[in-house]
């Protein structure tokens, strides 16, 4: 029995990845998931708002007294320059040690920084690039065209300038998300990772202010995850990578049979460790051998809508008495 698959083109020895976050963000960890079975690594992603707070908080530094003069523009570059060559000092660092693929993740917002960064992350040796774009719909002077007219300028830029796979992490806010799923898969990039996790806000009643939520998801997400994977999975051109709410192998195995050429894990590494991909890999297969299964492929997408389910229990959304347990 193997479960390896092809995602982005690449062979993978397991579907699970570890997901861009703050535990994929030095060499250490990254060795320790692939020796607990990883398929391959997300990095955690470059951030162009972490970037320009360096800037701001060493040009600072560097003249206390905001007069900055011409040599503004040399600070900020230098700065720049040097959180950015950290980052590539970790991908070298990651190709140089690991077998597994590494994957790099960009989240900018000014367009030409997506493609200078898309570039040097080509050049410092990653397998492929996640570009996590959570562009979130909070402007009212924008509509839903001018949002997804951003993701296809990027994107199809993107596509002339490297030539590495390319993945797209989106979030849930879309006006028309099925129809704007299988648009993007259409665009000539290698795989759409569904759900990007933003950061959530809560609100302090004794200070009475905001403050952030707990960062980590929780079990129940998986099912926002499953339901879409299943409904969209085959009709993208392109792999779909499901993450948000993994809790267990068992999830794994759900989001697979759902469709899925891959899945992402972040926040039940936080919970139980790194060696809990192990674990996450010994259940999926514990799982596919109860069932007699010898490859991922003999069962994924054995769930997945196909084109003409009108009725895909999928759909409903409704509680009706006929539908739901709960009377
Ligand atoms: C602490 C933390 C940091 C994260 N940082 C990033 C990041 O830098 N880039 C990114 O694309 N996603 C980031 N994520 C989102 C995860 O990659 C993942 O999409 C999300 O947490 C949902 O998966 P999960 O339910 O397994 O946690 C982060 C998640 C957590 C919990």
């Amino acid at each position: 029995m193997n479960t390896n698959v092809e995602y982005l083109g690449l062979k993978l020895k397991s579907p699970i990845l570890a997901g861009s976050c703050g535990l994929t963000a030095n060499v250490d960890n990254l060795c320790k998931l692939e020796k607990a079975g990883a398929g391959a690594v997300v990095l955690k992603s470059i951030f162009e708002e972490q970037i320009i707070y360096d800037i701001k908080r060493n040009t600072h530094v560097y003249a206390p007294v905001g007069n900055y003069g011409d040599s503004y523009e040399y600070i900020a570059q230098h700065v720049a320059d040097d959180s950015v060559s950290k980052h590539f000092a970790l991908i070298r660092e990651a190709k140089k040690q690991l077998t597994i693929p590494v994957i790099g993740s960009i989240n900018c917002f000014s367009y030409e920084n997506w493609l200078t960064y898309a570039k040097q992350f080509q050049d410092a040796g990653c397998d492929a690039l996640e570009l996590n774009m959570a562009i979130m719909p909070f402007e009212t002077s924008l509509s839903t065209d001018d949002v997804e007219r951003t993701f296809s300028n990027i994107v199809q830029s993107l596509k002339k300038s490297i030539s590495i796979p390319i993945s797209i992490k989106v979030g849930t806010y879309f006006t028309d998300l099925a129809k704007f799923m299988q648009q993007l898969s259409w665009m000539g990039i290698q795989g759409i990772t569904m759900f990007n996790k933003s950061m959530q806000i809560d609100v302090d009643v004794e200070e009475e202010k905001l403050c952030n939520a707990d960062s980590l998801t929780y079990p129940g997400e998986l099912y926002n995850t499953l339901r879409w994977t299943a409904i969209l999975s085959r009709r993208l051109r392109c792999n779909l990578c499901a993450t948000t709410g993994v809790d267990n192998g068992l999830d794994v195995a759900k989001l697979l049979l759902a469709g899925a050429s891959a899945v992402q894990v972040a926040s039940c590494l936080y919970r139980n460790g790194l060696d809990y991909m192990r674990t996450l890999n010994d259940e999926l297969k514990g799982w596919m051998e109860r069932k007699g299964y010898e490859s991922v492929d003999q069962f994924r997408g054995k769930l997945a809508m196909r084109s003409n389910d009108k009725a895909s229990m999928l759909m409903r959304t409704q509680f009706m008495n006929y539908f739901a347990d709960i009377k």
